[in-house]
């Protein structure tokens, strides 16, 4: 690989399926890479447009390539790269480690070194690779392989493995070349998902860091239950709220996960172009060291519903995030002595409230919030002299 800073910080994006499922179209494709430049996503670090399963014909060519479904496609993969990095974007694609996707198109099991090199001819620039099908005996050595082979096609691509935390991925993925790896199962567009994906991931948070970030899933942001796919769409059993959307970013930031956009984006509401575009959360994300947050509690493998945690950020700054995952409004205490900063430093803490763009003020020694059910608090600090 030439880019040594492939993965440095989180990958920002955004990707076919949450909405559009096995509805892809090349026309699809365009108009959100569109959208994602007339918007402003992009300006705010979001670089990526990933095409997920169901892209290609169920047959490889007589060469044994994967072949793009014309109909869907039919000006062909490369021309559509071409379109893509045209407007100053990178593209991506999708394929799995076994003989079959999880949506039944050619896996690239047994053609791994083929298909990167058919990626690479096409101009991508970031492959999402799945699990499903995979042999049993293979245990962990396809996710190695295609590594090694996207390595060695002639273009830096994004090595994005998604496992789904299984087989306990944490403990070696990033060994295999992965620069991120999906650790939770898939999100549907309710606060039960997001709830309880984000639970699962605070025992994980040390796994995470630069070259190899853990992955909570693509966004749910502004989806409002638009879907193709009723499963993920979900809108029988709870739609999200702007607020737990908010929640939601604001959590995935702090955790130093992918941010991969999974709405419509060609046609957002203000309030999800809002969340979305937050520069103050999109920062901490992207904070150049990637250092995992800390969990302040007692059991990260039992979390609370309501917690603090922190991340020390690379220029001497601190963001402090409370969330309040459960239905009841909380009261939520914090000992800057806790932080490691008692008065006797002769330092305190100035915080600016990222989720609404104000001021805070100068954090008292004990401090105390209410967090709304479903609702949290990002303050990015600075240490100053107790006056
Ligand atoms: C798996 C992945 C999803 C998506 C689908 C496509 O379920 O976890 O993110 O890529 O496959 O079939």
């Amino acid at each position: 690989m030439d880019n040594k800073y492939l993965g440095l910080t989180p990958p920002m994006g955004w990707n076919s399926w949450n909405t559009f499922t096995e509805e892809i179209n090349e026309k699809v494709v365009r108009e959100s890479a569109d959208a994602m430049v007339e918007s402003g996503l992009a300006d705010c670090g979001y670089e990526y447009v990933v095409i997920d399963d169901c892209w290609s014909l169920r047959e490889r060519d007589k060469n044994g390539r994967l072949q793009a479904d014309p109909e869907k496609f039919p000006s062909g993969i490369k021309a559509l790269a071409d379109y893509i990095h045209s407007k100053g974007l990178k593209f991506g694609m999708y394929s799995c480690d076994g003989p079959l996707t999880c949506a039944r198109y050619p896996g690239s099991f047994d053609h791994e070194f083929i298909d990167a090199d058919t990626l690479a001819e096409w101009g991508v620039d970031f492959l999402k690779y799945d699990n499903c099908f995979k042999p049993a005996i293979a245990g962990n050595i396809l996710y190695r392989r295609m590594a090694m082979a996207l390595r060695n096609c002639g273009r830096d691509i994004l090595f994005s493995a998604c496992n789904w935390g299984a087989e306990e991925s944490e403990k070696w993925i990033r060994s295999t070349g992965a620069h991120m790896y999906r650790s939770t199962g898939d999100i549907r567009d309710s606060w039960q998902s997001i709830k309880s994906l984000a639970l699962s991931q605070i025992c994980k948070i040390s796994h995470s860091g630069s070259y190899c970030f853990n992955d909570i899933d693509m966004l749910v942001v502004g989806m409002y239950g638009k879907s193709t796919n009723e499963y993920i769409a979900n809108a029988d059993i709870s739609a999200c709220t702007d607020i737990d959307y908010r929640t939601h970013f604001a959590f995935w930031c702090m955790m130093n996960s992918p941010l991969m956009i999974g709405c419509d984006i060609r046609n957002m509401n203000e309030a999800t172009k809002k969340i979305l575009t937050n520069r103050d959360l999109i920062a901490i994300n992207q904070d150049i060291e990637g250092r995992s947050p800390y969990y302040l509690g007692s059991t990260p493998e039992t979390p609370r519903e309501y917690f603090w945690m922190y991340k020390m950020l690379s220029n001497g700054d601190i963001a402090l995030g409370v969330f309040n995952f459960s239905d009841k409004k909380r009261g939520m205490a914090l000992q800057l002595f806790d932080l490691g900063l008692p008065a006797t430093t002769g330092k305190c803490l100035r915080a600016y409230d990222c989720v609404n763009g104000e001021d805070f003020g100068i954090l008292p020694q004990s401090v105390y919030v209410h967090v709304e059910p479903h609702d949290c608090k990002i303050f990015r600090c600075r240490i100053e002299d107790i006056k």
